[in-house]
């Protein structure tokens, strides 16, 4: 199986994210780094333990990273996620914990050890803890088999800002720094993940599975009072980090294009947006598969087949 570090802020999405690659032999979670994003460092950790715990895996080591990103103030999206950031999850106090590494180090020193290619980046949340250890340790990107990330926006418009998507606005130094590294990246933009959203239709054989680990996430993504909801008049939530996971999975399911994508770290305005050079129009070279397309009933299938493995 390809061994992955998921880092994460879960965050009802990223719940569902962790809990497909919990469920797919083909993929080996080595660990789980959090972040602060969706709501702070400690509840993002907490609800990583909860999940494994949920799943029976308490054997996935948990590493708490950053509680701020690396310039700009915290903030946080309660608004969509709830107060503890899983809404509708209902989790027990969970009884693990992170270990006392810190996950910048942990990335480090996982990608020192192991041989260059073998260990894949599952980015789901801002980029600050990768973007720290790209900082202090800046060898390991070689050593990097693949980033994938959840993050940025262009043809769709920005869902914190007009301009910039929530991972790469939270922590916009972070994102320049890790898309400057040199590293094989592939981003699922709000351009792929707003194409999947969690219908009635969608979510029907995920209850049917009649799980604990299927209730949860039907409680989660299609809860009446649904940010998208109420706000947008949308059907259901969208599912925007599981994508991350899907396109490892699958990526027959998915496409896009090798483009160039900066991001923006000055302009008051348009602070995070990802500038994505789609018609070569710069000299840029490409630095990231920008991905805006997938089969969203198609992936539906896979999630609720995977989640089918799962109590
Ligand atoms: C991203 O922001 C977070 O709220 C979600 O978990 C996802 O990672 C979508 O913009
Ligand atoms: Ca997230």
């Amino acid at each position: 199986p390809r061994r992955i570090i998921i880092d994460t802020d879960p965050g009802q999405d990223d719940a569902v994210a962790i809990l497909l690659a919990l469920a797919s032999p083909e993929l080996k979670v080595e660990s789980i780094t959090t972040v602060a994003g969706n709501v702070p460092l400690s509840q993002t950790t907490k609800n990583a333990c909860a999940l494994l715990e949920l799943a029976g895996r308490e054997d996935v080591p948990v590493y708490a990273g950053a509680a701020r990103p690396l310039y700009k103030a915290p903030i946080s999206a309660e608004h969509v996620h709830g107060e503890t950031g899983m809404a509708g999850a209902n989790l027990p106090e969970p009884h693990l914990r992170a270990r006392s590494v810190d996950a910048a180090t942990h990335i480090i020193d996982v990608l020192r050890k192991e041989p260059a290619g073998t260990i894949t980046l599952v980015c789901l949340g801002p980029m600050t803890n990768l973007a720290h250890a790209l900082t202090h340790a800046p060898d390991i990107a070689p050593k990097i088999a693949h980033l994938v990330a959840m993050g940025g926006a262009q043809r769709e418009g920005g869902n914190i800002t007009p301009t910039a998507e929530f991972n790469f606005f939270v922590d916009p130094h972070a994102a320049k720094i890790v898309m400057a590294a040199g590293i094989p990246t592939t981003l699922l933009p709000l351009d792929v993940t707003h194409r999947a959203i969690a219908t009635p239709r969608r979510l029907a054989p995920i209850a049917d599975l009649k799980t604990p680990v299927g209730d949860m996430v039907v409680r989660m993504l299609g809860a009446e009072d649904r940010f998208e909801k109420m706000k947008y008049g949308w059907e259901g939530g969208a599912l925007h980090d599981p994508m991350t996971i899907g396109w490892l999975l699958r990526p027959d399911l998915f496409s896009g294009r090798e483009c160039n994508v900066e991001i923006e770290v000055e302009s008051p305005l348009c602070l995070g947006q990802s500038v994505v050079d789609l018609w070569k129009v710069t000299n840029r070279p490409p630095n990231a598969l920008w991905i805006d397309n997938v089969d969203s009933d198609a992936f539906y299938t896979l999630l609720m087949e995977r989640l089918a493995r799962l109590i």
